[in-house]
């Protein structure tokens, strides 16, 4: 039987066994699924070697899990309902017998199409049901899908599909998102003439513009499944062969390829999707994110598929065509656990309260968080105006390295208190670390945030760099997962957490490293060198500030500032240009050639009053300097 969990003491109870054995804990949830060969040994290896593994030896394809399993039993319930961008767009319901037939037909496409087990597709789409169908296609027959947010520049899907050496290209003719267009295949060819590994590319129709065609590399995704058989034997997959790479921020170099596995990513999404979220049998569950992030891949298409839940795919943007879209959709398919960013919540509240009274919500039972600490005021905001006071809020933290959730409240179950995570689920031991790498024990604590045992949905390497896996991850703590966040675990031993500790910052949810829009604004000529720090931003929760040396003073400062955003879109994507820019002279250096971000987060924060110490400095007076200088 699937554990779930229906109360606190239960959750305290599990806790405490899954603590005393861990294995046995894992191995029951493992033994829910359908295995085509059981697994030899539940687990190995660990932090010290980074050389993880679960379920070893287990056969087993993920989507017979997520889609076959459901056949016999739910296979006329709604798998998705798709809301598409404009409200009065073409809407539609796919059935869990529908998905799997497509999935099969276009796993059939893929075949034909010579992809094979272990090779790598990369998926540029907009929000639709093919992309979930695309995904799950490659599961399907084991090759590697990376999701690449169909937000993301040209030279970004370049680099990405570089570093996988990904044979194939799915993207749509292009995507409206709110009242914008983005030419996804435009931005697929510029991004393909230095991809040469790429020999497909298979489009769907979406806005139907004009674009380029190349014959004998692209074709229509319509034409191709038009006599695919709807029938497929999946793949045989080892647990620990790949299922997918997601790539990400870290705090140097450029993004990260993290790597899951089909087995454990498998076992912890299902786990924690019904043990956090509760969904019943007749519940409507949205998420808001889109599938180009981890959220999206564990919780809008895995976890919830796994466990038959019926979920939203949603094209749109929360404030078009009005800043009451994503009400009037919870009314529309009377949603009843709804999903969402803190950032989307921040930006809804500087609203007219009408748009949300003006919708009727009380169908909602759940609601969630996920991706930035939620501050008070927008937890009390939601709470009273979209949960009306009724609706269990889940902060639930994780990162696209857990592949799940990791610590949150359990919905309806665990108290919650507004900005905390609560507590961490049954298999996760989180430990707070000093500076000098000791744990901390007790409560009323603050620390760095480590887990210290290997779960099954952790992330297994980056693609292609597993030094860079155990630099990032295993090194900073010994003996532990190192998550990069800070934490605070108050007095009832109850965790929140703070923010990241390292060169990484969260724009709307959004994780971006300094040191990749560093570079973006490097690559302009008037620019000699640039620091960048996340400062508080209302909305976005941290806003991007860079400070930069030029060469030579800028004669028109508002036609400099579009030069540098037009070049961070370009090269990365709008969503990492700088909000705030300011010209200085210097930049605070140790002697070693360091530099002091601590100090510019500051100044970047207003929070001239302290400073600290300055003395280690190289120069300590282009401190002054860009105290008194202004941001444009
Ligand atoms: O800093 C934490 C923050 O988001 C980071 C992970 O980002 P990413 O890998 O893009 O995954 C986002 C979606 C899971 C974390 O290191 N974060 C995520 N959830 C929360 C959070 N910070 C505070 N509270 C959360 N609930």
């Amino acid at each position: 039987m699937w554990l779930n969990i229906k109360s606190f003491e239960e959750y305290q109870n599990i806790y405490r066994q899954s603590e005393k054995d861990r294995l046995k804990f894992w191995e029951h949830e493992a033994g829910t699924f359908y295995w085509r060969k059981s697994w030899d040994k539940v687990h190995s290896g660990g932090f010290e070697k980074g050389d993880i593994k679960w379920f070893e030896g287990g056969k087993l394809n993920i989507t017979e899990n997520a889609l076959d399993r459901h056949l016999n039993t739910i296979g006329h319930k709604t798998a998705f309902i798709f809301e598409p961008n404009h409200p009065d767009s073409f809407r539609r319901t796919i059935t869990y017998r529908q998905l799997h037939e497509d999935v099969c037909r276009f796993a059939n496409v893929l075949e034909s199409k010579g992809i094979e087990k272990g090779d790598r597709v990369c998926i540029y789409m907009a929000m639709t049901p093919e992309l979930i169908i695309a995904a799950l296609a490659c599961a399907r027959i084991g090759a590697v899908h990376s999701i690449v947010f169909a937000g993301f520049s040209a030279q970004s899907l370049a680099e990405r599909i570089q570093d996988c050496d990904a044979k194939m290209l799915i993207t749509n003719d292009g995507l409206r998102r709110g009242d914008k267009h983005v030419p996804l295949k435009d931005i697929s060819d510029e991004a393909l003439e230095s991809c040469p590994t790429v020999k497909n590319v298979i489009v769907c129709q979406r806005t139907n513009r004009d674009i380029d065609w190349k014959d004998g590399r692209d074709e229509w995704w319509h034409n191709l499944i038009r006599n695919a058989s709807k029938r497929h034997t999946a793949v045989e997959m080892d647990a620990e062969d790949p299922l997918f790479i997601l790539y990400t921020s870290g705090s140097t170099g450029k993004p990260k390829g993290v790597l899951h596995t089909c087995g454990g990513y498998m076992v912890y999404t299902s786990y924690t999707f019904r043990n956090v979220f509760q969904v019943e049998e007749e519940d409507v569950y949205w998420c808001t994110a889109d599938a180009g992030w981890i959220t999206g891949h564990s919780y809008i298409i895995y976890g919830p598929l796994f466990n038959g839940a019926t979920g939203i795919i949603f094209e749109g943007t929360p404030t078009y065509p009005d800043a009451g879209r994503l009400w009037e959709v919870v009314e529309k398919y009377k949603v009843t656990h709804f999903y969402t960013a803190p950032t989307a919540i921040r930006a809804l509240m500087s609203y007219d309260l009408d748009y949300v009274r003006k919708y009727d919500l009380s169908s909602l039972k759940v609601l969630g968080s996920v991706g930035e600490p939620i501050n008070e005021e927008a937890w009390h905001w939601y709470n009273d105006h979209v949960g009306g006071g009724k609706c269990p809020i889940v902060d639930t933290w994780w990162q696209t390295e857990t592949g799940g959730i990791m610590i949150s409240p359990l919905a309806g179950i665990t108290p919650t208190k507004p900005g905390f995570a609560t507590l961490p689920l049954p298999g996760i031991s989180p430990a707070l670390m000093d500076e000098n790498g000791k744990e901390i024990e007790g409560n009323g604590v603050n620390g760095n945030l480590c887990i210290k045992h290997p779960w099954p949905g952790i992330a297994r390497t980056v693609w292609g760099d597993h030094e860079r896996y155990l630099k990032t991850y295993m090194s900073a703590y010994k003996g532990h997962y190192f998550t990069g966040d800070g934490c605070r675990r108050d007095a009832e031993g109850y965790y929140r957490i703070t923010g990241r500790v390292d060169d990484v910052l969260n724009v709307s949810g959004h994780r971006l490293g300094t040191a990749e829009i560093e570079n973006a604004i490097n690559e302009h000529p008037n620019i000699v060198e640039t620091a960048i720090v996340g400062y508080p931003h209302d909305i976005k929760g941290q806003g991007v500030f860079a400070f930069m040396i030029c060469e030579k003073d800028p004669k028109d400062p508002d036609a400099f500032k579009k030069e540098i955003h037009d070049l961070v879109t370009k090269i990365i994507g709008p969503i990492a240009k700088p909000d705030k820019i300011q010209i200085v002279a210097g930049l605070p250096k140790t002697r070693s050639g360091k530099i002091m971000r601590r100090i510019l987060r500051k100044i970047a924060a207003d929070d001239m009053d302290n400073l600290g110490d300055t003395s280690t400095l190289l120069d300590p007076s282009v401190v002054d300097d860009i105290v008194a200088g202004k941001a444009i």
